[in-house]
């Protein structure tokens, strides 16, 4: 078979046999405090998760697949190209059945995830090359009825994330070392924040957002797009796309989430607001690249809202 990706070469997963950028602290109780809350915003219910089968997509070193494993999930499955997250998934699962499939999303056999009642894919499609192209062939691929939980980097929740990170590659020069520096120095609070929610070391932080090579996000748009083209319906998002506001009788036909066009005016406003909180960040980028940055500039990227790390989607496959 010829290979999309050699994922000895690409930059991207050389990078993540270095610093792992998926390993979580799951001791303490906070690991399943903050799934269990996540499930809640995207109202996804403990008890419906058992005996479904699960593929999880770029699954990392496994531990949310193997939380959803301890949730009554069954034929737990991990695709997952970097071997040493494989292994460490291996030993979490040393007595729990765990399928593995090593190769990356490019190389995998998608119509394996008809068999799937469950397929999720959290923080990986952004750092592909084709991020829409393999998005479009999971959907394609998923059996009727499938749910797909889908986590993304979503261009306007992530913008004052991307800001960050043009701040560190321009000021560190692109050099990994001095990256690390000027993210230390000057995203001190933000990292112990992200260490803090996201049960991740402040390297792998560090490694994931700032020195990766390769973040490739997807709009609202673009994934509303994709979502109505495969024919899935939506269930639930968090940030949620419900318009609270909707004068339509709940007895009424309503538009789909995913349907942008029909939602066009109403998903606007929540992308102006996803993208700066309020914070005018008119110029912004354009001084960062420049590195004439004042202070109150860089206040915008260190303190308050600084969008969401990854937007949640949660589809059924509905033909
Ligand atoms: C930020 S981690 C997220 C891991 C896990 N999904 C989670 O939520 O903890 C990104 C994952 O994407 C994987 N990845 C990167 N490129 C990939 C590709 N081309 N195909 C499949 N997975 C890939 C990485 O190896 C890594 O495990």
């Amino acid at each position: 078979m010829t290979r999309q990706l050699d994922y000895n070469k690409d930059q991207l997963l050389v990078m993540y046999k270095k610093v792992n950028p998926s390993l979580l602290k799951t001791n303490g109780g906070r690991f399943e405090r903050r799934r269990a809350s996540l499930f809640k915003a995207l109202s996804l219910p403990r008890q419906m998760f058992k005996g479904k089968s699960i593929i999880d997509l770029g699954g990392g070193t496994g531990e949310k697949l193997f939380f959803y494993s301890s949730l009554g999930c069954v034929n737990c499955t991990l695709v997952e190209p970097n071997e040493i997250s494989v292994n460490y998934a291996k030993k979490l699962f040393r007595k729990t059945p765990l399928k593995t499939i090593n190769t990356p999303l490019e190389d995998f056999e998608m119509s394996t995830i008809k068999q799937y009642d469950i397929v999720s894919c959290e923080g990986v499609i952004h750092h592909l090359k084709n991020p829409e192209s393999i998005l479009k062939k999971i959907l394609h691929n998923l059996g009727k009825n499938a749910m797909f939980i889908f986590a993304v980097n979503e261009s306007n929740a992530w913008y004052l994330r991307h800001l960050q990170r043009l701040f560190v590659r321009t000021y560190g020069n692109n050099d990994e070392k001095l990256m690390i520096v000027v993210a230390k120095k000057y995203l001190a609070n933000h990292l112990r924040l992200a260490v803090r929610k996201g049960l991740r070391s402040q390297k792998a932080v560090i490694y994931d957002t700032f020195v990766n090579p390769r973040i490739n996000t997807l709009d609202l748009e673009a994934i509303c797009k994709i979502f109505k083209s495969k024919n899935m319906s939506y269930h639930s998002s968090y940030p949620t796309l419900r318009n609270p506001f909707s004068l339509i009788q709940h007895s009424e036909p309503k538009p789909d989430e995913f349907d942008y066009e029909k939602n066009r005016v109403y998903y606007q406003k929540l992308e102006v607001i996803w993208k700066g909180g309020g914070k005018n960040l008119g110029g912004l980028e354009k001084r960062i690249k420049n590195k004439n940055l004042t202070r109150n500039d860089l206040k915008k990227i260190q303190t308050g809202y600084l969008g969401h790390g990854l937007s949640y989607f949660v589809g059924v496959k509905s033909e």
